[in-house]
């Protein structure tokens, strides 16, 4: 069996899959951080891997840029490989003054500004969420690793370049802490589907203040985020 976008056949893809949005940290991810790796997918070159982290059967697979990218991929995994629990790494442009860059948050709500979830015709509006048992073990994971993490409301959205000035500051005045470009897609998918998702995010950049991340610092924290992933991955 296959996808249109998934050459992957039933059993070559793990319960958990941890999904960075560019395609080459999941191959990254295979080579630095897997063991008995093999690769389950190159179609569009949205590469995925399967291989063994500490003993346990994990895969890896690039989600692509945005809702509807994350949308199809995760979608598939959940109803047609039989996955379980997608754990997204990305990275977020932060909005609230208590962060700074390279600081990971744990996105506990994805608001959005998408439409993502109107093919639900509900009578009201649902409010994305990440499973518990998820966020409470990366949480867990975290404390034991030593690595700081913030948890609460993000936000998703369809621009990464947007026309509207005013919309960020709105946003910070809810509380949001910072914007992602894919968690509401993949939080609905799941709750669509009884499925497990939760998102790690590192802060790359912040949005009102003056701060960027060298070569250095970009890797050390994506490294401090996937060892948060990895080790709740294994431990659920
Ligand atoms: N907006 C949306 N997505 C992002 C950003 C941002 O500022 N930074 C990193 N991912």
């Amino acid at each position: 069996m296959s996808t249109p976008h998934n050459a992957a056949n039933l059993g070559d893809i793990a319960k958990t899959v941890l999904m960075p949005g560019d395609p080459l940290r999941a191959k990254f991810i295979a080579d630095t951080f897997l063991e008995n790796v093999t690769q389950f997918n190159t179609v569009r070159n949205m590469f995925g891997y399967t291989g063994e982290y500490k003993g346990k059967k994990v895969s890896v697979m690039g989600s692509g840029m945005g809702m509807p990218s994350i949308g199809i991929y995760s979608y598939e995994l959940y109803s047609m490989y039989d996955v379980d629990n997608i754990i997204r790494i990305g990275s977020a442009g932060a909005l609230s003054d208590d962060l700074s860059c390279m600081d990971v948050v744990l996105a506990s709500t994805a608001s959005t500004n998408s439409n993502y979830a109107a093919q639900y015709k509900l009578p009201g509006t649902i409010a994305p969420t990440a499973n518990f048992t998820l966020l409470k073990t990366a949480y867990d994971e975290a404390a034991k690793l030593g690595i700081d993490v913030t948890v609460g409301n993000v936000l998703s959205s369809d621009t990464f370049y947007s026309d509207d000035k005013d919309a960020n500051d709105l946003w910070k005045k809810m509380g949001v802490l910072c914007i992602e470009m894919e968690s509401a897609a993949l939080y609905l998918n799941a709750q669509r589907l009884g499925k497990n998702a939760l998102c790690i995010l590192t802060i790359s950049d912040h949005l009102y203040k003056n701060e960027e991340l060298d070569a250095y610092q970009r890797q050390t924290s994506f490294t401090n985020m996937m060892e948060i992933a990895l080790n709740t991955a294994i431990n659920l």
